[in-house]
């Protein structure tokens, strides 16, 4: 039993570091997983070192270079399509994607909140501000809308007295559990259906 993974992120990457560590080339429960393709719209970001460690290279598909929303779109899907991949992920991808993605492409998206609240960029800030007494991370599958699809997994934890700090890296240490669980259970579900 194989998968392959496509990941996207924008930034820091600590996310796609993560999986590359703890998944590429490696069998979990019986899965082998390999990351075939690492996608990043962003030439700046630091992720594409990360990649790097791994001797793997990020293909750059700038949006900037886009008039359109779906154009942009179309490149992702045909990168993905023509790599065979059978899950892909956004990890810290910061676009919004168009149906010409979310209905050629099954993908799930890690979200600093526990969805349905706090959605969009600026999650850990509003939920550390808010009235609540708990706050988590989600991971949800991917479509048109905006942090808005079936949600997959969640962890929560009380905040307490944490300083913003100490909340962010709490988010961030979950972040990095929640996302791998749910990579192997989607990986289950899409190797069920496909009778593997
Ligand atoms: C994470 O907080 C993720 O939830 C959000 O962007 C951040 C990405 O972090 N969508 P990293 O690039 O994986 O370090």
């Amino acid at each position: 039993m194989h998968i392959r993974l496509a990941i996207l992120f924008s930034g820091n990457g600590s996310n796609l570091e993560n999986i590359l560590k703890k998944l590429h080339k490696k069998k979990v429960k019986g899965i082998y997983f390999e990351v075939v393709l690492c996608i990043c719209n962003n030439k700046n970001a630091f992720g594409i070192q990360r990649v790097e460690k791994y001797n793997l290279k990020s293909i750059i598909i700038d949006h900037n270079d886009y008039t359109k929303r779906e154009e942009f779109d179309e490149v992702l899907v045909n990168e993905i399509q023509k790599s065979k991949i059978d899950l892909t992920i956004l990890a810290g991808f910061m676009r919004i994607l168009s149906p010409v993605f979310t209905q050629n492409i099954k993908a799930i998206n890690l979200h600093p909140s526990l969805l349905p609240l706090f959605k969009g960029a600026n999650a850990i800030k509003q939920s550390y501000e808010s009235d609540m007494k708990v706050a988590g991370v989600s991971v949800h599958w991917v479509d048109e809308s905006l942090d808005g699809g079936e949600i997959i997994a969640q962890k929560a934890f009380e905040k307490k007295n944490l300083s913003f700090k100490e909340f962010e890296d709490k988010i961030h240490i979950l972040e990095h559990q929640i996302l791998i669980q749910a990579i192997i259970e989607t990986s289950e579900k899409i190797l069920k259906e496909n009778n593997v």
